[in-house]
């Protein structure tokens, strides 16, 4: 009997979770992580034609377009780092934080994907995300579902540090 209603609840769960939380069907979800000397804006997914990517594809370099005010200094020595989560699970409807084996961490950003130097000043910031590289990892995700995707940078040689996050509907395959 227990044994019945502890699956009927996690039976519940999984069926009470929405394919596409906080309207990711449709919509790109962002926001700054935190207050740093880059402020963001907006950001948006483009396809390398400039349109607007959604869903994203996560198969091909991702361009992320970036209207951002950097009251910092030139970056020209920085560290990319990217995090992934997952939505659904059996603990009930959340983001899970997906294993990248440390893959995504700690790359050098200017040869990232990042334009180097980011200068000081309001500008228009083009960030290439290349996920085909970890096809290994990107290829054994479920297809056409929701991600929760981060993006830090950090400077080399000061503790300045920023970050994005974004919520997307993504294809992997
Ligand atoms: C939903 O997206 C908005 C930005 O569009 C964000 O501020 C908010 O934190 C998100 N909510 C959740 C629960 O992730
Ligand atoms: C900044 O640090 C990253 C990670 O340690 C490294 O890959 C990169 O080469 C460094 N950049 C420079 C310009 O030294
Ligand atoms: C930052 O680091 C780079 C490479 O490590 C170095 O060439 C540059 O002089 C450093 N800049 C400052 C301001 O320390």
């Amino acid at each position: 009997m227990l044994r019945y209603a502890v699956f009927a609840t996690l039976l519940s769960a999984a069926l009470a979770c929405e394919a596409f939380p906080n309207n990711t069907a449709t919509t790109y979800n962002w926001w700054q992580c935190y207050d740093s000397h880059i402020k963001y804006y907006k950001t948006t997914p483009e396809d390398s034609t400039g349109k607007l990517e959604y869903p994203i594809a996560l198969t091909k370099p991702l361009l992320v377009v970036a209207d951002i005010d950097n009251s910092g200094k030139d970056y020209s020595s920085l560290t990319l780092s990217i995090r992934l989560w997952e939505w659904g699970g059996f603990l009930g409807c959340q983001w899970n934080e997906i294993n990248t084996f440390g893959l995504l961490s700690n790359l050098d950003a200017c040869t990232h994907g990042v334009p180097c130097p980011i200068k000081t000043g309001r500008q228009t910031l083009t960030l290439t995300i290349d996920f085909s590289k970890f096809q290994a990892i990107i290829g054994l995700l479920k297809n056409d579902a929701p991600y929760q995707i981060e993006i830090t940078l950090k400077d080399n040689n000061s503790s300045d540090k920023t970050c994005v996050m974004a919520q997307a509907r993504a294809l992997t395959h």
